[in-house]
């Protein structure tokens, strides 16, 4: 039909095209053999020459002279380099003197701004720069989607809203600094024995400290522009830091040795005290905080109960470091501190589903209150903080709290009191009880109902999720 007519037609047109391709196959073959034979010399002969240059050279720019590597330690360093000043190398050393009011003032802070001469000259990368800065700043707001409660990444990397860096989020020398730690990645995590990479590790982030479960999408796809954004952001902040270093203000610094309370004896009740006194002032009497101003400690807008934060010693630390706000490292004492964590992580938070599948080869580590295999581990049956906070008879949700509701002895609770019972409702609400885990995690360890719907719900990112548990080393996940 009309097929065949078209085709007769075609014929002498794709005779046409056939010899003009011909052709130029022709005009390419004779340009090549005119560029072998005439400018032959030119192309690679020139770089080539140089190439075999040492590569230990190219490796350190900076010129200090090579700090021994292969000691497994973490390598300090210096507090200035070539080009730029970042932080003052004593920080940490400083004294911590109960209630110094020019604490805070003794920090030596210069932190990058962001401008053209610090942004890529590229609009698109200094964009996505910008917008990583934004999501840091004002994550709740800005991924509702994909946060579970009221918090934001800049609440505890700190930075966010101090006039001295415009809103550097990560440039707070005392709230879990980022400058730098993007060379930190691939890293090894032992939790998972497996290489994790940064956005992986933002990840984490989301799943633990913004509680992403329970936010309509979760936690953000590992190629969303948001994630991009966050870790174009962190790369940003690593620009001029000297790369295969780790800072030396990377990781909050716990509590070691004598300095470690047992979680069995941290005293709650008497953190309690501490709290009303040093705390109440911005997150409440109701740890709430006010929406805006002062991020919540517990309750549904708080991290959830698989967070860093929720750990003893890693809360404390950050406490030490960067509690009360603007005046940190007024804390006397490791005890103190290791009291107002206790209070604070006594509270009821939001249950990540995939909880109890932490930790599953090592077991949690003590600091871990909020784990069912810890609990059981140094014999309760329920978070040791929360079981002494009822004991006291005092409220584990967003009651107030007032001085009143404290007893008059709180050294009791000095005690492990292990064996005590406590009654009360605590095992109907919304964290999820010893009962509750407990059953799952003893009657099927391998897969529990929960962790395994949780688990295919994310199937697309399967090998992206399991990266991002916790570590097995002390460090803490975010
Ligand atoms: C002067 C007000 C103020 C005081 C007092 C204060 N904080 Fe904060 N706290 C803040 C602010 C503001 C932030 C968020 C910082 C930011 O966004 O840059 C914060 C953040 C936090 C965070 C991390 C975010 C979160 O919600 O989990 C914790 C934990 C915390 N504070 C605990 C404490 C404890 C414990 C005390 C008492 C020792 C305390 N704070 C005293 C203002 C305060
Ligand atoms: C409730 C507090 C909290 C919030 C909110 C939080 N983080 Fe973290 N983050 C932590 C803790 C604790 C660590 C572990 C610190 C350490 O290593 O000692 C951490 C570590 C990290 C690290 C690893 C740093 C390093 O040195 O390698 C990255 C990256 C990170 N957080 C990104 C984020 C991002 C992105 C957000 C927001 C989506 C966020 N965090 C929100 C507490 C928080």
């Amino acid at each position: 039909m009309s097929q065949g007519e078209s085709n007769v037609l075609l014929k002498p047109a794709l005779l046409l095209v056939g010899t003009v391709i011909a052709a130029v196959v022709v005009v390419f073959a004779l340009n090549g053999v005119l560029a072998y034979l005439g400018i032959g010399a030119v192309g690679p002969a020139g770089p080539q020459a140089d190439a075999p240059a040492t590569p230990q050279a190219n490796a350190s720019g900076s010129g200090e002279s090579a700090v021994a590597a292969g000691e497994g330690g973490v390598q300090k360093l210096p507090g200035t380099w070539p080009g730029e000043k970042w932080y003052s190398e004593d920080l940490r050393e400083q004294e911590f003197d109960y209630k110094d009011p020019t604490a805070g003032e003794e920090v030596q802070f210069q932190p990058k701004q962001m401008n053209n001469s610090t942004l890529p000259d590229n609009e698109h990368r200094a964009e996505l720069i910008r917008y990583g800065r934004d999501l840091f700043a004002n994550t709740s707001n800005e991924m509702p989607e994909n946060v579970g409660n009221d918090l934001s990444c800049a609440n505890c990397h700190g930075g966010g809203d101090l006039p001295t860096t415009t809103g550097m989020v990560g440039q707070d020398i005392d709230m879990i600094p980022l400058v730098g730690t993007a060379a930190g990645y691939p890293e090894w995590t032992g939790r998972t024995q497996r290489m994790r990479d940064m956005r992986q590790r933002i990840m984490g982030c989301f799943l633990r400290s913004m509680n992403a479960p329970g936010a309509e999408e979760g936690v953000p796809e590992y190629d969303s522009r948001e994630m991009q954004a966050m870790e174009s952001y962190m790369v940003w902040l690593n620009k001029g830091t000297p790369s295969q270093r780790t800072p030396y203000w990377r990781h909050i610094e716990k509590p070691e040795g004598d300095e470690k309370v047992p979680v069995s004896e941290v005293n709650p009740v008497r953190g309690a005290e501490l709290y009303l006194e040093n705390c109440a002032s911005c997150h409440g009497a109701d740890g709430q905080g006010i929406e805006g101003q002062y991020p919540p400690l517990w309750g549904e807008g708080s991290y959830n109960d698989g967070a860093g934060m929720g750990r003893m010693y890693t809360s404390a630390g950050f406490i030490r470091e960067a509690m009360p706000y603007g005046a940190g490292h007024t804390f006397s004492n490791w005890e103190d501190v290791q009291d107002v964590a206790g209070f604070m992580n006594a509270h009821k938070r939001p249950h990540l589903p995939r909880q109890p599948k932490d930790w599953a080869a090592a077991g949690a580590p003590d600091e871990g209150i909020y784990y069912n295999r810890t609990q059981q581990r140094l014999g309760y049956d329920m978070n040791p903080m929360t079981k002494k906070l009822m004991l006291a008879g005092m409220p584990i949700d967003d009651t107030e709290v007032t001085e009143e509701m404290i007893p008059e002895d709180t050294s009791r609770y000095d005690q492990p009191l292990r064996n005590e019972s406590v009654d009360g409702s605590w095992q109907t609400t919304w964290i999820r009880t010893y009962e509750d885990v407990g059953n799952e995690t003893a009657t099927n360890q391998s897969a529990t109902n929960e962790t395994a719907t949780n688990q295919s719900a994310i199937t697309a990112q399967g090998a992206v999720t399991s990266a991002m548990e916790g570590d097995g080393d002390s460090r803490a996940a975010g």
